[in-house]
């Protein structure tokens, strides 16, 4: 990479008492691409998605951000700078609609001035993810699908720089994926940085240009998706000889 990197992160680790929860990683992301975050459950992803956006600090290590330093800084400053994430378990407001649910993730990045601006910010956004109709609707009162959306629409509506996604299509039906796919790429072809956090083959192979593999903490691997589909350590820890050929099978 000859320009300097979006996104770098040096010798980043964290411990849960005795457990190494990420243990000495080191990556750079660069402007608009599209990584996959992959490895077995407990491996140390949403971990170092935390440790990335502000909801954890780090034990040691250092994150530098479009140039500044923001290791320990908490999330909402970060999402001003544009590094914005999505949860594993959607949390919206329960009381609020999905349009003030929007705004309020606008007004928190300071991606918005005011109220007015703000749901102007979340109604673009809910139209652009095809789900306008639901901005009235309690988050209780939309699908699972449709809630993936939002989380989605609460993160476009911030401005991002770079995106991290955390299994927003986990429990989502085939069709549904590649609505999500198709939006995620769209995003991506503006610039934004996009980081999926994947168990699925399909959307790993269908999205992604690179890999990167944590096993028990530690990077395991990191290059293009085909080498890292291929490497034996990687076919070994995480994917078995079963997700390597579903990986071959859904190019
Ligand atoms: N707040 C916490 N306190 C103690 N241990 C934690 C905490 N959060 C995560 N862990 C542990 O750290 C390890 C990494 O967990 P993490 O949630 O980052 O894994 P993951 O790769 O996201 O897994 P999954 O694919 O299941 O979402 C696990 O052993 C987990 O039990
Ligand atoms: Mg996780």
């Amino acid at each position: 990479m000859s320009e300097a990197p979006l996104l770098r992160l040096e010798n980043l680790s964290k411990r849960f008492g005795g457990l190494k929860a990420v243990s000495d990683v080191s990556l750079s992301f660069g402007e608009g691409e599209i990584v996959g975050l992959i490895g077995s459950n407990g491996a140390g992803k949403t971990t170092l998605v935390n440790l990335v956006t502000g909801h954890l600090k780090p034990t040691a290590g250092r994150v530098t951000f479009a140039g500044r330093d923001v290791t320990g800084a908490p999330p909402y400053r970060l999402a001003r700078l544009g590094l914005l994430r999505t949860f594993q378990v959607v949390q919206p407001f329960a009381q609020l609609p999905a349009r003030d649910n929007v705004a309020a993730a606008a007004l928190f990045a300071g991606a918005a001035g005011d109220m007015a601006a703000a749901r102007r910010a979340a109604d673009a956004a809910l139209e652009r993810l095809g789900i306008a109709h639901v901005a009235d609707r309690l988050p209780t009162q939309v699908t699972l699908a449709e809630r993936k959306r939002l989380e989605l629409a609460k993160s476009l509506a911030a401005k991002p720089k770079m995106l991290f996604l955390d299994e927003v299509n986990a429990g989502l039906n085939s069709a549904e994926i590649d609505g999500v796919l198709d939006m995620i790429r769209s995003i991506a072809a503006e610039g934004v940085t996009i980081v999926v956090i994947e168990h699925l083959m399909k959307v790993v192979r269908g999205l992604c240009t690179r890999l990167v593999v944590l096993h028990q903490g530690a990077l395991l691997a990191d290059g293009p998706t085909d080498a890292v589909a291929r490497d034996p350590k990687v076919v070994d820890a995480y994917l078995g000889k079963r997700g390597a050929a579903m990986l071959e099978a859904a190019r």
